[in-house]
């Protein structure tokens, strides 16, 4: 491949004006129903589903396009188990008062505190590591670049994949993290960035009052 090879974009779809105003009001519609979900249903969902919202979360922007990213699909009710109590017994630690009193205060709204069935009872659990060191092709270890930027975006692509195809999620992030490279048998090299929920609700599943106030258009953005 020369240096600066390119092909002709091939795949580029234009919509009539109208369509474009009609299909951006139908997304932030869609995507207004995307709430973080506590609560799981234990109903399976089939793996190929979860392939597919992670091919689509691995066509992310990224650095240099490294895809600076792995993704572990947990399904296994032992490897479930394994991450529960550990991140039960760190969340206790966390509630407990490591938070810092300030941080426990923002969370009340929530509800969370240091229990998590959900975590034993989601058909999915997916946990995102991020590559400092990397590069496009498998085995390379050339620095990787804006890897939180681009681990956060794939995060995006991958939540709202979930959301697209039917299911609820919850990005988990038990502090510390470290306990899911072992669990996951990661390299030294990947830091565990997320770990996201996915499945069913639960019936009973509620959405937290704090969390359905979002900003206004003008309070999170200027035109210029
Ligand atoms: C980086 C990040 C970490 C989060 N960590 C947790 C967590 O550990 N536990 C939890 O219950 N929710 C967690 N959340 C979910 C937030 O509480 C939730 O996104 C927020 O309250 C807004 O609600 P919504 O997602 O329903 O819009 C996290 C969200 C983000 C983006």
């Amino acid at each position: 491949m020369k240096q600066h090879d390119a092909s002709p974009l091939s795949d580029y779809v234009e919509y009539p004006a109208e369509e474009m105003l009609a299909r951006s009001e139908a997304f932030y519609s869609d995507i207004k129903r995307r709430h973080s979900i506590r609560k799981f249903s234990d109903r399976p969902v089939p793996q190929t589903i979860i392939e597919n919202c992670i091919k689509a979360a691995g066509t992310a922007p990224n650095g240099a396009n490294h895809q600076p990213w792995h993704f572990v699909a947990i399904h296994s009710a032992e490897v479930k188990k394994q991450v529960r109590e550990q991140a039960e017994l760190h969340e206790r630690g966390f509630y407990s008062g490591r938070a810092g009193e300030e941080w426990l205060d923002a969370l009340k709204p929530l509800g969370t505190d240091d229990q998590k069935p959900y975590l034993e009872h989601a058909p999915w659990l997916i946990a995102i590591f991020s590559q400092k060191k990397g590069g496009l092709n498998a085995g390379e270890k050339h620095t990787n670049y804006y890897v939180h930027e681009s681990v956060g975006i794939a995060t995006g692509f991958l939540i709202t994949a979930l959301h697209n195809a039917g299911l609820v999620t919850l990005t988990h992030t038990p502090k510390p993290m470290s306990f899911l490279s072992k669990i996951c048998e990661r390299p030294d090299d990947e830091r565990p960035y997320m770990l996201l929920i996915a499945g069913y609700p639960a019936e009973d599943a509620t959405v937290p009052k704090h969390a359905q106030q979002k900003k206004t258009l003008d309070e999170i953005c200027t035109f210029l």
